[in-house]
């Protein structure tokens, strides 16, 4: 099957999963209708779409693998929230329309996006999403770890502590590390983490989801400099009008498309072993790149 066919597919049944789960749990109230608000909006659902593939690789059943995205899709919003306070990124648009904080405002943006936060761990911590309380133990673990100051949160106030800074390349691909490729980790660990796969095989998936979720930011990165808000949905040119220090702003579009296939290249040869067991794989590492290989 073609791979857009797949990610459509995804995106379809998670869409009527999510939208259940969030409307039998959430109330009335102004909190649940922001919090729903933020995260019913349009997303690409990339996120769901990896934890498919991995899920699928390992046998995850599907009313399993749907709670963990679920989960994930909720820390996801959450985070985009939070990125486009005023004191953030300070965007009014996200997804196309105005951000969590413009069409309700501030406080109450700040609060969805806790709420959001902790409705994921509410769903993982759920008897439905695996019958052993160790394997529950286990995803929560890792989940506020890659959250934490070591994880997300870091990455993030790396991310506006460099704005307007010289950083080393180094540096600038920490802080991705942090921001986005850490959910995307557990995005790809939690679905072996269900499946029963073994320690091994649990840190590949972790190191695919780091590695692809480097290659989803810089292209990010390129798309604000290249792409307008009917494409993008948020405001375009966001990145260099506020100083933000990228690997575009720091090598270049081509050095960084160049060092993208690299990374894949040498993470394809150092895992033979996986990307042979499951061939899916190298077609879904590479599939933000496809245009320029
Ligand atoms: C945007 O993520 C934030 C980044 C990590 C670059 P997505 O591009 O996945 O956002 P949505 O969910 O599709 O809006
Ligand atoms: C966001 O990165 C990463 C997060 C963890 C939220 P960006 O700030 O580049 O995301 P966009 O461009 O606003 O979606
Ligand atoms: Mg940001
Ligand atoms: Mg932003
Ligand atoms: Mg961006």
């Amino acid at each position: 099957m073609k791979i857009n066919t797949l990610i459509n597919g995804e995106r379809k049944n998670f869409e009527n999963y999510f939208v259940k789960l969030l409307k039998s749990t959430l109330s009335r109230e102004i909190l649940s209708k922001a919090m729903f608000y933020g995260s019913m909006n349009g997303g690409k659902r990339i996120r769901p779409f990896i934890v498919s593939i991995f899920a699928k690789l390992a046998n995850v059943k599907k009313q399993h693998y749907l709670r963990l995205s679920a989960a994930i899709e909720c820390i996801h919003s959450y985070s985009l929230i939070h990125d486009d306070l005023p004191s953030m990124d300070d965007d009014d648009f996200r997804r196309g329309k105005l951000s969590t904080h413009k069409k309700f405002n501030e406080a109450t943006a700040i609060l969805a996006g806790d709420a959001l936060h902790d409705l994921a761990f509410e769903i993982i911590a759920n008897k439905k999403t695996h019958q052993d309380a160790k394997i529950r133990i286990q995803l929560i673990e890792k989940l506020s770890k890659i959250l934490g100051f070591q994880g997300l949160a870091g990455g993030q106030s790396c991310d506006l502590l460099f704005e307007k800074t010289k950083i080393k390349k180094k540096d600038i691909l920490k802080m991705y590390k942090l921001k986005t490729s850490a959910l995307f980790s557990f995005c790809c660990s939690s679905a072996f983490i269900v499946g029963g796969k073994n320690n091994k095989e649990i840190k590949f998936a972790e190191e695919f989801g780091s590695i692809f979720g480097l290659m989803f930011q810089i292209i990010d990165d390129i798309l604000d400099e290249t792409k307008d808000f009917k494409f993008l949905g948020k405001t375009p040119g966001k990145d260099k009008k506020q100083g933000k220090s990228t690997l575009i702003s720091v090598i270049g579009e081509e050095k960084a498309i160049k060092f993208c296939l690299h990374e894949i290249k040498q993470f394809e040869y150092k895992n033979k072993k996986y990307f042979n067991q499951y061939k899916i794989l190298t077609e879904v590492l590479s599939m933000n790149l496809k245009k320029y290989k």
